[in-house]
């Protein structure tokens, strides 16, 4: 047996001996438990105390970090080595949010300097946007901007705008990715093309979606301004920045990004013009700053205290140790209510992989598979199933101290919701006394036999809790840093490459085929399920 098959078998063994034992009496046999198991990381709070592993679990998931070479494989990823084999490129985004004067290199070449040159073109288009130096055709200040993307070109800066923009803001962001005509008619409504910027952000530059709304909102700015004025309001980000010309966009107005930058990855690039134009460039480098914070803590803390560390290995002891494919994201804070969302692509889409970097079927469960919505809204959706289900779902508590706006009890309130939830999936309600409070109302036998067992909470549910002091860019910056190395070190332990994502283009060329019949071409080869379909949609 390798070594590293002896650390998973260990883990597993460790799993099992889990199964035996309530969470909530290792805190009286583990009085360094709670210290243990919470960290401070870049100013996140982050407690896993409440995990079903024990001390000496932990050390036997940090033997199977060491196995898998996990230092290692970090060094490589910040020394912009080929980590993205599959597609013979490294994923620097850490060089995105260094400090200036930095030196990364990928694959050798030195990045640094192009990156802190485009992160100057940001910061001076957005001084100018804001300040009216820059204005539309028609010599308006700029008052919305459309940002047009999709995946990785999207979910990360909606996450930051809604996180962060202000309650009045002098620049609306609004989002357009999906290629349902809907979304970007909504996102239109109510603007004018005068003051708008359109923004298309696309790595490839070759994206149905992307592509489709940008022509159209190129076609509502031409329908006001005329083509040479239409030019002035649209600002491309790519890593193909000749695509991004070929379709119109002038060059001083295309901002690019490089192939070493993983779409899921690129917020901390030019794909954040549009929050640094809308929120402001110090929000922006502040995100980034933030994030900065997290990958120092990744690199030089201990793996025994290493917060991105810590929450793989967790979450791999429940997903591998336990067999709890699903997991709960649940921030007690409506700004973050797209953190979720988020959490789906970057988690799902970097690691939901069967077979590993070489190519053969992996040995273990890969990504889990992560839902979520804001608290407390939640708690009146799917907590019921967390609570009472027959499946034991982990869930990432994330909560904020201080609201960024309105009434401060409703806060207290929030944060008393947080906690509350976490203690009651750790400790439950014992059926014992469920029966005695209903027998204390005056309930009969029968009715107790039938409701006493509905009434009752398991509990013994993990759940992690990261506390932020308030919601500010170096908070998020921080916060999804730490998701980000999470996944990473997820992907090392599984042995896959954590930044392809082959499983999205069958889809693609399969519905570029179903348009051509749908826009009259002759029927294809299909399954009668599928002919049928498209028989009906023609
Ligand atoms: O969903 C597949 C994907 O390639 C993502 O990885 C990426 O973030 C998204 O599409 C958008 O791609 P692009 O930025 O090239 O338009």
């Amino acid at each position: 047996m390798s070594a590293l098959d002896a650390a998973w078998a260990a883990l597993h063994a460790a799993a099992e001996r889990a199964k035996a034992r309530r969470i909530s009496d290792l805190f009286a046999a583990e009085p360094q438990r709670l210290e243990r198991l919470t960290l401070e990381a870049a100013g996140l709070r982050l407690d896993l105390s409440k995990q079903p592993w024990s001390l000496p679990d932990l050390e036997t998931a940090l033997d199977l970090a060491r196995t898998a070479d996990l230092e290692a494989a970090r060094g490589r990823l910040f020394a912009g080595a080929v980590v993205n084999a599959s597609e013979g490129r490294p994923a620097l985004h850490p060089a995105l949010r260094a400090a200036p004067g930095a030196d990364f290199k990928a694959d050798g070449v030195p990045v640094s300097g192009e990156v802190e040159a485009t992160r100057a073109k940001i910061a001076a288009f957005a001084g100018k946007v804001r300040s009216g130096e820059l204005t539309g055709a028609t010599g308006k200040p700029f008052r919305a901007i459309v940002h047009i993307g999709i995946g990785g070109s999207d979910l990360g800066p909606r996450l930051v705008w809604e996180a962060l923009k202000p309650l009045d803001p002098q620049i609306e962001l609004r989002f357009a990715a999906n290629v349902d005509p809907a979304e970007l008619a909504q996102a239109l409504t109510g603007l004018d093309p005068a003051e708008t910027l359109v923004v298309t952000v696309s790595k490839t530059f070759t994206t149905l979606e992307t592509l489709t709304n940008a022509e159209t909102a190129r076609a509502w700015l031409r329908a006001t301004l005329g083509q040479e004025g239409a030019d002035r309001h649209l600002v491309a980000v790519s890593a193909a920045p000749d695509r991004a010309q070929a379709f119109g966009v002038p060059a001083d107005q295309v901002f690019a990004f490089w192939d070493w930058v993983g779409g899921r990855y690129s917020l901390w690039s030019a794909v954040g013009l549009s929050c640094a134009v809308a929120l402001g460039f110090e929000a922006f480098d502040g995100l980034l700053a933030g994030a900065r914070a997290m990958d120092d803590h990744f690199q030089a803390a201990p793996l025994a205290a290493n917060a991105p560390v810590l929450l793989a290995l967790a979450h791999v002891f429940n997903n591998n140790g336990l067999g709890r494919h699903l997991r709960a994201v649940v921030p007690y804070a409506q700004r973050l209510r797209l953190f979720a969302p988020f959490l789906q692509q970057l988690e799902m889409e970097s690691n939901g992989k069967r077979v590993d970097a070489q190519g053969r079927p992996v040995a273990h469960a890969t990504a889990a598979s992560v839902f979520g919505d804001a608290g407390t809204n939640g708690q009146h959706a799917f907590f019921q199933l967390l609570h009472q289900g027959t499946d034991i779902i982990p869930i990432d508590i994330v909560a904020v101290r201080q609201a960024s706006e309105g009434d401060p009890a409703a806060q207290t309130k929030l944060l008393a919701n947080a906690v509350a939830q976490a203690e009651a999936l750790l400790v439950g309600r014992p059926e014992a006394e469920v029966r005695e409070e209903l027998q204390a109302k005056g309930m009969g036998a029968a009715q107790i036999a039938t409701l006493a067992p509905q009434r009752t909470f398991p509990g013994d549910r993990p759940s992690s809790f990261l506390l932020l002091d308030r919601l500010d860019p170096a908070s998020l910056g921080a916060l999804i840093a730490l998701y980000e190395h999470k996944t990473f070190v997820e992907g090392v332990l599984w042995g896959i490459n954590s930044f392809d994502q082959w499983g999205v283009e069958l889809g693609k060329s399969l519905a570029t085929r179903v348009l051509g019949e749908l826009e009259g071409g002759a029927a294809g080869a299909h399954d009668p399920s599928t002919a049928a379909l498209i028989a009906a949609l023609r």
